[in-house]
């Protein structure tokens, strides 16, 4: 049987939608994925008929928002084939999620102590380890890219050393779409006794994730990329370096004890889920795990390729249009600039005929300055997403070409 493509359009509500009159072709899912209304339900269901605050009441509704919101872990759990249900810690998001360990390892981190950074990470995988480097003395070493993009794993094997306490890449670039080795560095980094965080916020909606398999430390990603709600996200880490972490925030829910003398900590994941938490929103993630799963995540990918591929070809036809990390192991996106066009130009024209991409850094000043570049125009594709959508952006990018040159 094909992809029901079809079938998943009519679950998303808002492509039916229009924009400057024209109708939306969304190609910013790597700024966040749109919502089926399968998620939209879960969301206005809690809301409707069970909205109480979690972990505290003796009260029905109390217990089955719990069993609402651990049920959704345990779908968080299965999907990323994580050993243990406390090894999913829910944050805020992916930033959330870094800065939480990013803050534990202050604790750890002595002068001079090294952590090796990707040249092509999101921001929010850069500011919140050079925090923790201001307050320790700690030295942030870039692990550089190439020309497509990619990560060179031999300078790793330099950089790598006694000081290194850590790694910390993405698995997907949300700047290029480059797909990184994150198996072979995490076996580097392992045979150094060091330890490896991997933000996956643009790989888990579009590539299978077995956190036990890649027996990776810690992994990332925020359930909005993934046809979630915004503000919820996940950290998984493996129990015994959760347990040694110190945690992020103090309050409610995250403790066992508290006398003026001294508090003690929750267990996993308590210990890190200070406050009343997003509730909708953990519901919301899990729902949409449900979903994608009823779709199923190497179709989803096989899919998202044939896209990838067939934009990839039309968009290299317009003369001066240069793509950049244009290699094939990557996700479906296309990160491009027409010679001297100004990606803003471009994006504010493609706006106009509908068609919503992102322009500019993407939160990723070091990539732009490796190209020397002041941005480039991202379009990102989804599963819900057509070969004729693309043609009509391609079409549209050549009009604008014509417009501005
Ligand atoms: N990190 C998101 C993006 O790449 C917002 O657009």
């Amino acid at each position: 049987m094909g992809f029901a493509i079809d079938k998943i359009r009519a679950d998303f509500p808002i492509l039916l939608r229009q924009v400057h009159n024209k109708p939306l072709i969304y190609f910013d899912n790597a700024a966040t994925s749109q919502k089926p209304q399968q998620v939209i339900d879960a969301l206005v269901h809690y809301y409707t008929y069970q909205n109480a605050n979690i972990h505290r009441g003796v009260h029905a509704l109390s217990q089955e928002a719990t069993d609402a919101y651990e049920r959704a872990r345990d779908l968080v759990k299965t999907f990323f084939n994580a050993r243990l249900r406390e090894e999913i810690i829910f944050t805020a998001g992916t930033t959330h999620s870094i800065n939480l360990v990013a803050h534990g390892f202050r604790s750890w981190l002595q002068p001079k102590d090294e952590i090796i950074v990707g040249q092509a990470e999101h921001h929010s995988n850069i500011v919140p380890w050079q925090m923790a480097c201001a307050l320790t003395g700690a030295v942030l070493k870039v692990l550089p890219i190439d020309e497509n993009g990619q990560l060179q794993l031999e300078t790793l094997k330099s950089l790598l050393g006694p000081q290194t306490k850590l790694v910390v890449v993405n698995h997907v670039s949300n700047a290029l779409g480059t797909i990184n080795p994150i198996e072979t560095i995490i076996e580097m980094a392992h045979g150094h006794g060091v330890q490896v965080l991997v933000d996956g916020a643009q790989a888990s909606s579009h590539i299978s994730v077995d956190v036990q398999a890649l027996d990776v430390d810690y992994y990332i990603t925020s359930a909005h990329k993934m046809c979630g709600p915004t503000g919820v996200g996940m950290l998984y880490g493996k129990k015994e370096l959760l347990e040694a972490l110190p945690p992020y925030q103090g309050g409610g829910e995250m403790i066992k004890e508290v006398y003026f003398e001294g508090t003690t900590y929750a267990g996993l994941p308590h210990k890190f889920e200070a406050g009343t938490p997003n509730i909708a929103g953990g519901i919301g993630f899990g729902a949409a795990i449900e979903y994608l799963n009823t779709i199923g995540l190497e179709e989803i990918a096989a899919y998202e390729h044939e896209l990838l591929m067939h934009a990839t070809q039309g968009l290299k036809q317009i003369e001066g249009l240069k793509i950049y990390g244009d290699i094939t192991h990557k996700t479906a996106v296309v990160s491009f600039n027409i010679g001297q066009l100004h990606p803003y130009d471009v994006g504010t024209l493609l706006d106009r005929m509908g068609i919503a991409v992102r322009t500019g850094q993407h939160c990723t000043q070091p990539v732009m300055d490796f190209y020397g570049i002041p941005g480039t125009v991202r379009a990102s594709f989804a599963f819900y997403n057509t070969k004729e959508e693309i043609d009509i952006m391609i079409k549209g990018v050549q009009r604008a070409v014509n417009m501005l040159q």
